[in-house]
C-alpha cells in the first residue's frame, strides 16, 4: 500500500473518532463541518505541498528582491547631506567663483594627492588621470594581488604600465600581498587594502593642508571641481562629491545620487583613507561615476567576481557571457536586483531598465577627444543602417565567432573572441564584411 494512501485512511480515523464523540446537535452538525473540512484536508494538503514548495523556490529566487523591495519598512534613510551649490562656467574666472561659493581666493593652489587602490579599470584609470592630470601633485596607486574576494588577480598595472607613461613622474605606485583568506567576509580584505593604501599616501610625500582625493577608480571627480578646491580657500576639511551615476557606458544615466568620493584637507594622524561618509556636506555636480564600464565581457566577469559584493551573484548563470551581453545591451540590472532605494515611489520609479541617455555633453574631455577609441562607453550615433535587422538572422550562423542580439534598432554585438562588445552599427557592418569573406 501506497504511504498516501495510508495517511489518508489515518486521517478518516481520526474524524470518525471525532464525531463518535459528539453528543448533541448543534454540536454533531458543527463537528460534522469540521469533518467537511478534515475531508478538504487531504485535498488540501496536496494543494500546499505544490504551493509551499512553490513559494520557497519563489522566495529563494526573489527573496533578495522582496527584501529590497521591503526595504522602506525596515530601514530608514541616512541622514540627508547639506547639498552645497556649485557654481562653473569656463569663462568666469576663479576669484569669482571661489566667492560665489562663500570662499576666498589663495595665493597659490594647495597641493592635491589623487589616490585609489585598483583592480582591473585599465581604461577608467584612463580617462581619470588625463581629466586630473593638471591639477595633481601625486597620482598614488596601489594594487593587490588578490581580489577582496581573495581570488588570486595579476598585477594589472604593473602590466600596463607603459600606457600611464604621461603621469610616470608624478606616480607612487605600490603593490600589497592579499590575505587570501577563505570564507572572509571580502569587506575586510578590502578595509585591510585601503590601510595599506594609508601608508603609501604617506611614503608619496602628502602633508599637512594638501588635499587627498579618496575615491574609488570609477568615481571620477570633473577637473574643475579639483581645480577649485585647490584655489579657494575656507573650504570645508572634508568635502563629499556628488557625482552623476552611470552604468556601464555614459549611455546610462542612472541618477546623480554617487557621495562616495570624497576631498580631505590632510591632517596627519587624523585623515584616513575610507570610502563610507565622513562628513555632511556634498558639493554638488562633481563629476562621474562610471560602474561596471568595461570594454570587455570577461571584465565584467572579473569584476563580478571580485568585489565586494560578490554575494549578488547568486546563481552561476549570473555569470554567463551572453547572459552579460544582453543585460548590457537592455541596461537591466547584472545581479537581477531591484534598485536600492528608501522610498516605495523611487524603488518603483526606478524598476526596469535604465532608459537611453543621449547627452554626451560635459562628459570628461579625454574620453570625447579620443571618442574613437573608447566608443563603448558613449551614446551611439544612430545612423541609416546597411543592414536590415532581418539580415542579422544570417549572423546567427557564426556561433563560433559570437552571438548578437538586436535592441531598439540598434546592433549589440558580441564576440566570444574577446573582442568585445560593439554597439556600432559602422563596426557590425565592417565585422559583417569581414565575416562575409570568410
Ligand atoms: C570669455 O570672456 C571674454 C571676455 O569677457 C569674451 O571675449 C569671450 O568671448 C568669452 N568666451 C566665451 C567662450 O564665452
Ligand atoms: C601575493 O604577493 C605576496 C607578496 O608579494 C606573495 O608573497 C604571494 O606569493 C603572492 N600571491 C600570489 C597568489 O600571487
Ligand atoms: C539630481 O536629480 C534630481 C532628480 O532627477 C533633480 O531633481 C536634481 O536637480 C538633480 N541635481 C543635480 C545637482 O543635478
Amino acid at each position: 500500500m501506497s504511504v498516501g494512501y495510508y495517511s489518508s485512511k489515518k486521517t478518516d480515523d481520526i474524524c470518525e473518532d471525532v464525531c463518535g464523540q459528539q453528543s448533541s446537535r448543534a454540536a454533531l452538525s458543527m463537528s460534522r463541518l469540521k469533518c467537511i473540512l478534515r475531508g478538504l484536508d487531504f485535498k488540501t494538503c496536496i494543494f500546499l505541498l505544490v504551493l509551499v514548495p512553490l513559494g520557497i523556490l519563489g522566495v529563494y529566487l526573489h527573496g533578495q528582491k522582496i527584501t529590497y523591495f521591503l526595504r522602506p519598512i525596515w530601514e530608514s534613510p541616512p541622514k540627508p547631506f547639506q547639498i552645497l551649490p556649485h557654481y562653473y562656467h569656463d569663462n568666469v574666472s576663479m576669484e569669482n567663483l571661489c566667492r560665489l561659493h562663500g570662499w576666498g581666493i589663495r595665493e597659490s593652489p594647495r597641493r592635491v594627492y589623487d589616490a585609489v587602490l585598483f583592480s582591473n579599470e585599465v581604461d577608467i584609470l584612463t580617462i581619470r588621470w588625463k581629466e586630473l592630470y593638471p591639477y595633481i601633485t601625486q597620482f598614488v596607486i596601489l594594487e593587490a594581488n588578490s581580489t577582496f574576494t581573495g581570488i588570486p588577480k595579476p598585477l594589472l598595472f604593473a602590466r600596463n604600465r607603459d600606457r600611464f607613461k604621461f603621469i610616470e613622474n608624478r606616480l607612487t605606485y605600490g603593490t600589497v600581498g592579499g590575505r587570501f583568506r577563505k570564507g572572509e567576509n571580502p569587506f575586510v580584505e578590502e578595509a585591510y587594502q585601503r590601510v595599506a593604501l594609508d601608508q603609501l599616501i604617506r611614503i608619496a610625500g602628502i602633508e599637512d593642508d594638501d588635499l587627498l582625493l579618496m575615491s574609488d577608480v570609477d568615481e571620477i571627480p570633473s577637473a574643475h571641481t579639483i581645480n577649485l578646491l585647490r584655489w579657494c580657500d575656507d573650504t570645508p576639511p572634508v568635502l563629499h562629491l556628488q557625482l552623476k551615476n552611470y552604468l556601464y557606458s555614459f549611455e546610462y544615466y542612472v541618477d546623480n545620487k554617487s557621495w562616495r568620493a570624497s576631498v580631505h584637507k590632510f591632517k596627519t594622524g587624523k585623515t584616513r583613507y575610507a570610502h563610507y561618509r565622513q562628513a555632511d556636506v556634498l558639493l554638488s555636480d562633481a563629476g562621474w561615476h562610471c560602474s561596471f564600464c568595461f570594454r570587455h565581457i570577461s571584465e565584467f566577469v572579473f569584476k563580478m567576481k571580485a568585489y565586494s559584493h560578490y554575494d549578488r551573484v547568486r546563481f552561476s548563470h549570473y555569470l554567463n557571457p551572453k547572459r552579460i551581453q544582453n543585460v548590457i545591451c537592455k541596461g537591466a540590472d547584472l545581479f537581477d536586483m531591484l534598485p536600492e532605494e528608501y522610498t516605495f515611489k523611487e524603488i518603483i520609479g526606478k524598476m526596469g531598465p535604465i532608459p537611453h541617455s543621449y547627452s554626451a555633453v560635459h562628459l570628461p574631455e579625454f574620453l570625447l577627444n579620443n571618442a574613437e577609441k573608447y566608443k563603448y562607453l558613449l551614446p551611439a550615433l544612430v545612423q541609416a543602417s546597411p543592414l536590415s535587422v532581418e539580415s542579422m538572422s544570417f549572423l546567427g550562423r557564426w556561433d563560433e565567432l559570437g552571438s548578437f542580439s538586436v535592441y531598439e534598432g540598434k546592433f549589440c554585438i558580441f564576440l566570444f573572441a574577446g573582442l568585445g562588445f560593439l554597439h556600432y552599427e559602422e563596426e557590425v557592418y565592417a565585422v559583417f564584411q569581414g565575416v562575409a569573406r570568410y
